[in-house]
């Protein structure tokens, strides 16, 4: 399969390296608006080069393009490359607002292209294994669970580029880093009903939220509480999600969300536990996200099955996020 990656910014290196690294994948073409960044993959996978959009996807030998610019230019980009006939996979989020997440959806069922959102945080060992705790209904009934994303990114994270930290390419914390985090809750606990949220710009000095801390209401009744921030000082202090059910409490955790910090469970023996903890600190990372997410577009493209993250989840996370800033915004409940 023949990939095209535009936007050769800073998560475009791992899209080239995942693609690179896939049996049956190639790095055919990238597109950027500068020329110069385009030069390593040039230079090192032969790509061809097109600061052109639409030039590019006139090339018939590609298959899949990777939208790797700004959040803001998602949805133009996507549905661009649907009219094309390519199959698409777009970095998170999905788009900024539901309207344009809607337009690619529909440019993709329309053009019959596959369509899959990055969010690779669901393809790491802990969090497979909570999934499948929970899938497995091993701690019965949830009543609550926690969400923390208390991370650094400096005034100098933000100043790299225009985009970054403004309301319409970007977002805050929530849109940018703590999506990821919504999108594994919503996997671990369903739909939501209601949520209300505060948000605040403390100690950066761009226009979204650099602190945020929400409540969400399930349509199960369980409750969550979201906290995220990129204001911690000096550096990430902690990425988490802890379950608690009737049966048990499981935590992953750590600055990652990485491993898992707390695990008990009614009916299940240290021994066991124990190797499922010494399991993921073997091998925290398992497969790059990426990787495994180019390896599904393939899959998915050859046995046309839905990619394992939709459109519609990154939709999903999308939504959850544009509920939280319209809640912060009123100052008041809303309901999903
Ligand atoms: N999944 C993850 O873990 C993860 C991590 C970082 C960033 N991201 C997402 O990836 C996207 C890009 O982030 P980044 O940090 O790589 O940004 P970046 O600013 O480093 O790179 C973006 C690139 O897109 C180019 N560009 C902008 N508009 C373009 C257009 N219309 N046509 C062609 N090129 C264009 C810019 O010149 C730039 O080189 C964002 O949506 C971000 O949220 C995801």
């Amino acid at each position: 399969m023949n990939f095209a990656i535009v936007g050769c910014g800073f998560i475009a290196k791992k899209h080239a390296q995942a693609i690179m690294n896939t049996e049956g994948a190639n790095l055919a073409a990238v597109c950027d608006r500068v020329p110069e960044l385009m030069e390593p993959y040039i230079e090192e996978y032969g790509a061809t080069a097109y600061t052109d959009f639409e030039e590019m996807l006139k090339d018939d030998s590609i298959d899949i393009v990777n939208i790797c610019t700004p959040s803001g230019a998602h949805a133009f980009l996507a549905e661009l490359a649907a009219k094309y006939g390519k199959h698409i996979i777009v970095e998170k989020p999905i788009a900024m607002t539901l309207e344009e997440t809607d337009r690619i959806i529909n440019g993709a069922k329309l053009n019959n292209v596959k369509l899959a959102v990055v969010h690779p945080n669901r393809f790491r060992p802990v969090a497979m294994k909570l999934k499948e705790i929970l899938d497995q209904n091993l701690l019965g009934k949830v009543s609550h669970s926690l969400c923390v994303v208390n991370w650094n990114r400096g005034q100098e994270y933000y100043d790299q580029a225009p985009w970054r930290g403004t309301k319409e390419h970007d977002g805050g914390v929530l849109m940018n880093q703590a999506i990821h985090n919504l999108d594994l809750l919503l996997w671990y606990m369903g739909e939501p009903a209601e949520v209300f949220s505060m948000e605040a710009t403390r100690l950066r000095d761009i226009e979204a939220e650099d602190v945020s801390t929400g409540i969400i209401r399930f349509e199960s009744g369980a409750l969550a509480t979201v906290q995220a921030s990129t204001t911690v000082y000096p550096k990430n202090y902690e990425e988490s999600i802890t379950i608690f059910g009737e049966k048990g409490t499981v935590k992953i955790g750590g600055p990652n969300a990485l491993y898992f910090e707390h695990l008990l469970i009614e009916g299940i023996d240290e021994e066991t536990s124990g190797k499922w903890i010494s399991d993921i600190k073997a091998d925290p990372w398992g497969t790059p996200g990426h990787e495994q997410i180019i390896k599904d577009m393939i899959q998915a493209i050859n046995e046309n099955l839905r990619p394992a993250v939709t459109g519609e989840d990154g939709r999903n996370a999308l939504a959850l996020v544009s509920s939280f800033y319209k809640s912060a915004k009123k100052n008041q409940p809303v309901k999903r």
